[in-house]
């Protein structure tokens, strides 16, 4: 375990460890989060790998404050005034993405929405200042362990992982979670903010929860069959290309085919495949220019995060009329 200081040079320190595309434990006033430069496609898709997520669930990304916000999210009217009221503190906001929006596809699961969070804790907020990028966390355990409120908790976890020591979390409970969408406010997740506290600011009762059908198109599409489809027909299996289709494969196999073609990782890493995905995806589907022509995508290892990878193509490759 390595276990850093509050002081700044330790903390400017955790910053560079972030930046080059490290993993950073932090304490905030819920719980304590694994930092990973929410740009960097390879830095998340680590983070993905170690915890264990057996799937892409979307990150919050931390930011020091409003306007670092609003670089990446909309903030309409009604995010702006809890914003106000709440930040830093322990809400996080789930908005539209901002046009442009420097944050990895990968660590908002490439849904349109993001989720924003600006914690009080003063380590946390010093590391924001010193970052000046957004930072994706989840909380710093294993997938499926209890989140950790003590430095301690994260080394039974991650025993490797740089942790910086800010002591106990005075909240000990993650973020409460508002969706922020045009004009409706859902209540997503209960946490260190009570409901009523929210309510009492906006004058109005938060929206719980969206009914199955309105979360699964709008919050968390996510989960419907088919979703993060490209335009072009996507095609799990081992048939050959033809010459206008695009190719996408794993593990350095694959040379004869001379149309379009990217392989994830020719060294066979699911986590370097998971970080390439997405963007793989837009990459090929802006590229082919015939609207007949398919991407044909290799199937890859389902072990790691080989299964969620696998749970995203199913869903991009599921027929239009499913
Ligand atoms: O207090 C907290 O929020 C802690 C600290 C570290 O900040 N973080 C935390 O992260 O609890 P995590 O990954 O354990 O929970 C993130 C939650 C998940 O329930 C996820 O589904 C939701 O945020 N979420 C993230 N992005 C979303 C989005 N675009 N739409 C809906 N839900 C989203
Ligand atoms: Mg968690």
């Amino acid at each position: 375990m390595i276990r850093f200081g509050q002081d700044p040079a330790s903390l400017a320190q955790a910053a560079e460890i972030l930046r080059r595309g490290d993993l950073v434990a932090f304490p905030t006033e819920t719980v304590y989060g694994l930092g990973a430069d929410a740009r960097n496609p390879d830095a998340v898709a680590k983070l993905f790998a170690l915890k264990g997520r057996p799937q892409f669930n979307p990150l919050i990304c931390h930011v020091a404050d409003i306007d670092a916000a609003q670089k990446i999210g909309v903030l309409n009217d009604m995010a702006l005034l809890l914003a106000a009221h709440f930040w830093p503190g322990p809400l996080t906001l789930v908005v539209p993405r901002q046009a442009n929006c420097p944050v990895d596809l990968l660590a908002c699961a490439g849904l349109p929405t993001i989720a924003l969070r600006v914690p009080a804790n003063p380590t946390a907020q010093a590391l924001l200042v010193q970052c000046q990028f957004p930072v994706a966390a989840p909380s710093a355990n294993m997938s499926g362990r209890i989140s950790p409120t003590h430095p301690a908790h994260v080394t039974i976890s991650f025993p490797d992982i740089t942790v910086i020591d800010g002591g106990a979390c005075a909240v000990g409970l993650e973020s409460s979670i508002v969706g922020c969408f045009e004009d409706t406010l859902y209540w997503l997740r209960a946490g260190g903010i009570a409901r009523c506290d929210i309510e009492a600011i906006i004058g109005r009762s938060l929206e719980s929860p969206p009914s199955e059908r309105e979360q699964l198109s709008k919050l968390a599409p996510g989960r419907l069959a088919r979703h993060y489809a490209p335009t072009h027909q996507l095609v799990i299996s081992d048939m050959s290309p033809q010459r206008d289709d695009a190719l996408i494969s794993f593990g350095g196999a694959e040379t004869e085919h001379t149309g379009l073609h990217i392989d994830l990782s020719p060294t066979g890493d699911l986590t370097q495949a998971a970080a390439r995905l997405y963007a793989a995806l837009y990459e090929m589907d802006q590229a082919l220019t015939s609207p007949q022509a398919k991407i044909i995508i290799r199937p890859l290892p389902e072990d790691g995060l080989g299964e969620a990878i696998m749970d995203r193509l199913r869903r991009a490759a599921t027929p239009a009329d499913q």
